[in-house]
């Protein structure tokens, strides 16, 4: 989110055909462990789909309108809402009655547990006996803008002054709903008479919140720094919150980003005043950018566990990828910290040529980085308990881009010889793991404009990061503090724009087409922003801060301005996918865009769909037949009040605005884009 505040062949053979993620759950592995060990999961991967189709749908023009937009012939399912009870056992949020204070009800937390989330962001399909018209879908709820949900709270705007402070203090049981709001949602979806359902009461369903617990595992496990009085062997956490994109594993579990979570913690002003506190704890936070004194949702005013003077290391527990298992519902979340700890946007595991796990992650702060793990042991396709651990052990790398056009992952690995060793900090590689940040900047990471969405194409194996944009890349050369460090905050090689307003995507071409290899080349694939009036580019050689790049293409006519990529996703023809979080060029709302990534129309960009009035779209995940396109709506009429919403979308009349997810289909069928 932005804060609005001053995703029977042999073994071999198969891999040998790059097989993804994505092509092993379409095969249907996401079945049941009976079914993993079976044959169904070496079936051809499109065996059951109908053929990829090229993009043939009429794009669109941006919208202002408080509405889903849509190319003619194109239709949307309302599928869940925030609020939507996901048992009988609980009742509906009745949202007519917001402004008369019913989140301030004093079993308005414990409802919110049993009720689909609020903001909703990543979203990840897995099919149930191998069907594309039923499966269970986890989505991430993001966060709250807690003035549209409570009357008189101030919401992010009283932040600065103390007032949203006061309305919790006033209203404890505030901070409660947020946290019962926040986490993930799991719950089981089919697709009836041509229209998406989800099923109340379905065994699967399940709610994650900030109070779950989740197991801590990999090298931080046990760590100095993961331990807390209410927690002294740091094995095990309370809760997930902050959840922003995600992932899907080969062996069907899903991956869930904790992103922005030093918004959570209070009082690091106080912190700093103890000198009974390691100094570098201290430094770790302010390198995370946490908030000086209140944090933007109070929860320490109802939970000391986000006072910093209380609990000081508490925040080391968070900015972690989980793994969860969908199919479970009685198994505990697992941290992986093997992954590294940022400010996660999402995780796009991808498995290699000989088998290991790669996985691709970007930290979504400005001049922050992008990531890929590399496992130890290889993926086993037979067993699928065998997979559980596997994101335990491996090499977490950073990406360097050179300007030749070539790049380097590097090793975020502990060396008593240095760079990474006591005297920068780091006693052990979970030291490293946990400041990750700390650890990749000394390493000489390069600095990007935002680093969002990271995914292999299943088609090519190609890697798209979406880099949303980063207004403090200055013109000239010269040295910033940002993020607890001094950087060079001029354009480099890859990140070319100053004042990048509209963002850009990177394409990255792994050596010998190995996702293991340390070394790779790059270009910029895509320049977001207006290709008409002479902005249009076909050479990045000529990149000024209005220029739009579309990987070549040259005719502005067929193209659709874009700002802002944050998410992306791809159907099983290899197009690209991007939905948006922030400005649009031309001040429309925010959408989702399509283009091819080979062959002549490479970086034609046509927009498919537009949200409704202060969203932002997230989620952009496919059915497995490509026939229907999952896509969160997170926080539609935002900054508004239950007073005066700003949206009365999706349900209309004066309705308060609800975060849902949409399912799109083609009138009649087919498949989504052709
Ligand atoms: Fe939560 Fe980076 O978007
Ligand atoms: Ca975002
Ligand atoms: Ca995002």
């Amino acid at each position: 989110m932005t804060r609005r505040i001053p995703d029977a062949p042999a073994f071999a053979t198969l891999l040998d055909r790059r097989l993804s993620r994505r092509d092993v759950l379409r095969a249907g592995v996401a079945v049941a462990p009976a079914a993993m060990a079976g044959s169904a999961l070496f079936a051809p991967a499109h065996a059951n789909a109908s053929k990829p189709a090229q993009l043939g749908f009429k794009p669109i023009a941006g919208s202002k309108a408080d509405a889903i937009v849509l190319p003619p012939g194109y239709t949307h399912d309302v599928l869940i809402r925030w609020g939507d009870s996901l048992s009988s056992s609980v009742p509906d949020l009745d949202t007519s009655k917001l402004e008369a204070g019913v989140l301030l009800g004093a079993k308005a937390a414990e409802y919110q547990r049993g009720q689909f989330g609020e903001n909703c962001d990543a979203i990840h399909f897995f099919p149930l006996n191998g069907r594309s018209d039923h499966g269970v879908l986890c989505v991430n709820n993001e966060y709250t803008d807690d003035g549209t949900m409570f009357p008189g709270h101030p919401g992010f705007r009283g932040v600065g002054n103390g007032a949203s402070r006061a309305f919790v203090k006033e209203h404890p049981q505030v901070a409660h709903v947020s946290k019962a709001a926040q986490g993930v949602s799991i719950v089981e979806i089919k697709r009836e008479r041509g229209r998406w359902r989800f099923v109340k009461d379905s065994r699967f369903n399940r709610r994650i919140t900030a109070d779950t617990p989740i197991d801590i595992g990999g090298p931080a496990r046990g760590a100095s720094l993961m331990k807390t009085k209410d927690d002294p062997a740091g094995e095990r956490v309370f809760g997930t919150f902050a959840n922003c994109a995600g992932g899907e594993t080969p062996w069907g579990t899903y991956l869930t980003a904790e992103e922005n979570i030093q918004d959570y913690f209070a009082n690091l002003e106080q912190l700093k005043a103890r000198k009974d506190v390691d100094p570098f704890i201290i430094e770790s936070h302010r390198r995370f950018r946490m908030w000086k004194a209140q944090s933007l949702y109070n929860w320490d005013i109802a939970d000391a566990r986000f006072n910093l003077p209380v609990a000081p290391t508490e925040p080391f527990r968070f900015g972690w990828i989980v793994e969860i298992d969908p199919l479970d519902p009685k198994s505990t979340p697992i941290k992986r910290t093997a992954l590294g700890r940022f400010a996660h946007e999402g995780a796009s595991p991808i498995i290699a040529r000989d088998g290991r796990i790669a996985v691709y992650m970007g930290d979504d702060d400005k001049f922050e980085y992008v990531y890929k793990f590399i496992s130890t042991a290889r993926f086993d396709a037979k067993d699928r308990a065998a997979n559980r651990n596997l994101l335990d052990r491996g090499t977490l790398h950073v990406a360097r881009f050179d300007a030749s056009g070539k790049g380097q992952w590097l090793p975020l690995v502990f060396d008593p010889k240095g760079p990474l060793n006591a005297a920068a900090g780091f006693r052990d590689q979970a030291d490293v793991l946990i400041k990750a940040r700390m650890a990749a900047y000394l390493l000489g990471a390069t600095p990007m404009d935002r680093p969002e969405d990271v995914e292999a194409n299943p088609t090519t194996g190609r890697i798209y990061i979406a880099c949303t944009r980063n207004e403090n890349r200055t013109a000239e050369p010269g040295t910033v503090t940002y993020g607890g460090r001094e950087i060079d905050s001029a354009p480099n090689a890859a990140n070319p724009r100053a004042s990048n307003a509209f963002g850009h995507i990177i394409e990255i071409t792994e050596a010998g087409d190995d996702h293991t290899s340390l070394e790779f080349s790059w270009e910029v694939f895509l320049m977001g922003g207006d290709p008409a009036g002479g902005r249009l580019i076909t050479d990045m050689k000529q990149v000024k801060t209005d220029s739009a790049y579309y990987a070549g293409y040259g005719n502005a006519a067929e193209l659709s301005p874009i700002g802002s990529p944050d998410n992306v996703g791809f159907d099983r023809a290899g197009n690209l996918w991007i939905v948006t979080d922030g400005a649009q060029p031309d001040g429309s709302n925010d959408g989702c865009w399509v283009t091819p990534t080979v062959g002549p129309n490479r970086g034609r960009l046509q927009q498919f769909m537009s949200g409704p009035t202060g969203c932002e779209v997230c989620g952009c995940q496919f059915s497995p037949d490509d026939e229907t396109l999952f896509i969160s709506i997170q926080h539609p009429g935002a900054g508004g009040s239950p007073a005066e919403p700003r949206s009365h979308w999706p349900d209309g009349g004066k309705s308060q605005p609800r975060a849902s997810v949409i399912a799109i289909r083609k009138e009649g069928g087919g498949v989504v884009g052709s």
